[in-house]
């Protein structure tokens, strides 16, 4: 635990900064795992270009849960230990891929991204002028978790857009 480095912390409790720590950890797994099977089980029109943003967001998730984890344990925590777990934590919770077309499969990520998004404001909202360090790693991530829901948002638009261009064709 870093001795120094909490003691700037000033305002909130650092077991309630864990507490929320694990509660995005847990949403950065289950989102992980949903993108890598999304990736695997997706179909339809334009589907490698969503398996390539699939596979690129849950690369960041995992990123995500790797900074989140590393912040817990400066605090003095312990990252949530068991999977189990991550569904007792989770904030987002999981969308577990019903529709396989590119479509479905999109917005049930679309959906997730919007949750972190809520999530992370939410917790920077609560850590702002009282533990920077948190702070500043909540918001780098919000700023991907943007990003994310942008890049998905664009797909989308994209593949609907061509879909409707090819009806107009027939
Ligand atoms: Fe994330
Ligand atoms: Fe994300």
């Amino acid at each position: 635990m870093a001795k120094r480095g909490n003691s700037i912390i000033k305002g909130i409790e650092i077991s309630e900064v864990i507490t929320m720590l694990n509660k995005a950890y847990a949403d950065e797994w289950l989102a992980y795992y949903q993108y890598f099977i999304e990736a695997k089980v997706i179909k339809g029109i334009m589907k490698d270009a969503a398996i390539a943003e699939l596979e690129q967001h849950g690369g960041d998730e995992l990123r995500h849960a790797n900074m989140v984890a590393d912040r817990i344990l400066q605090l003095g925590g312990t990252p949530l230990l068991n999977p189990k777990d991550w569904f007792t934590h989770t904030n987002c919770g999981y969308e577990e891929p019903k529709d396989f077309d590119v479509v479905s499969i999109l917005e049930d990520s679309i959906k997730g991204e919007q949750c972190a998004i809520s999530t992370y404001a939410s917790i920077a909202e609560s850590v702002k002028d009282k533990d920077i360090v948190t702070y500043d790693i909540v918001s780098q991530i919000l700023a991907d978790e943007v990003e994310h829901e942008e890049d998905l948002q664009a797909l989308s638009d994209d593949i609907t857009d061509f879909v409707e261009s090819m009806k107009k064709h027939i």
